[in-house]
């Protein structure tokens, strides 16, 4: 029989996962060790990918002088996205913290070589989008992996890509997935900032779950 987690393991996996946050103020102005970065970069490298093609790249970023660019890039992208709401909510979301790219000691960005003959295509014939799927495994990877380590990470998608691919050089057969604030936090909340600041609400697992086909709901979740 396969060995299973002692109690204790699994309560932190489970607790790692219920406690992740995205995380873009509060940062502690310290480096992370490089220790500790290889580490979590390590486990981003550990996640499943398609055909084990492993198309993810990291880029870590310290230089105050990129961060400001791609900073101009959020403030530009930011004021498009706010005007296209209107009232009580256009209101909530100018008061909202949606990016920490100058107050984070650390940014990353993670780009997928989707072209890559890794894996030799085993799995992406009919689904080429799985290579994007697999960078964002590594993500989640690094994310929960973070938490347990007390660094925050906060996900940055209010940008143009091509102006963040200009900006760090990407080439440009690699897609951005994910630009990322990290760095050490006192807290993690105890529940996400959006709902939070009343934008959206969690829904329940119920409301997700379908039992054999999707007209079908599961019906009530007992714990
Ligand atoms: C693909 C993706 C992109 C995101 N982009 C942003 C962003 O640009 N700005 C922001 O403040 N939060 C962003 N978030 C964070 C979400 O708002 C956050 O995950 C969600 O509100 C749930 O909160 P939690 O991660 O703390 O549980 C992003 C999350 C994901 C998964």
């Amino acid at each position: 029989m396969v060995e299973r987690y002692s109690r204790e393991e699994l309560a932190g996996v489970y607790r790692a996962i219920r406690e992740r946050r995205d995380v873009r103020s509060g940062f502690a102005p310290d480096a992370l060790p490089q220790e500790l970065l290889i580490r979590l970069l390590g486990s981003a490298h550990h996640a499943p990918s398609v055909g084990l093609m492993q198309p993810w790249r990291f880029i870590v970023i310290q230089s105050r002088a990129i961060r400001e660019r791609i900073f101009e890039s959020f403030q530009d992208a930011s004021s498009q996205e706010h005007k296209t709401y209107s009232g009580e909510r256009a209101e909530v979301y100018s008061r909202l913290t949606l990016q920490g790219i100058l107050s984070a000691p650390l940014n990353l960005c993670v780009v997928c070589d989707c072209a890559s003959p890794r894996g030799h295509s085993l799995g992406r014939h009919t689904m080429p989008e799985t290579a994007l799927y697999s960078a964002v495994c590594a993500i989640q990877n690094l994310w929960l992996a973070a938490r347990a380590e007390g660094v925050g990470l906060g996900w940055v998608s209010i940008l143009d890509p091509e102006r963040v691919k200009t900006v760090l050089k990407i080439p440009a057969p690699m897609r951005l997935v994910g630009y990322f604030c990290m760095g050490f936090v006192e807290n993690f909340a105890a529940e996400p900032e959006l709902e939070r600041a009343g934008w959206e609400r969690r829904l329940r697992l119920e409301d997700v779950l379908r039992s054999e086909t999707f007209d079908q709901p599961w019906g009530t979740v007992q714990p």
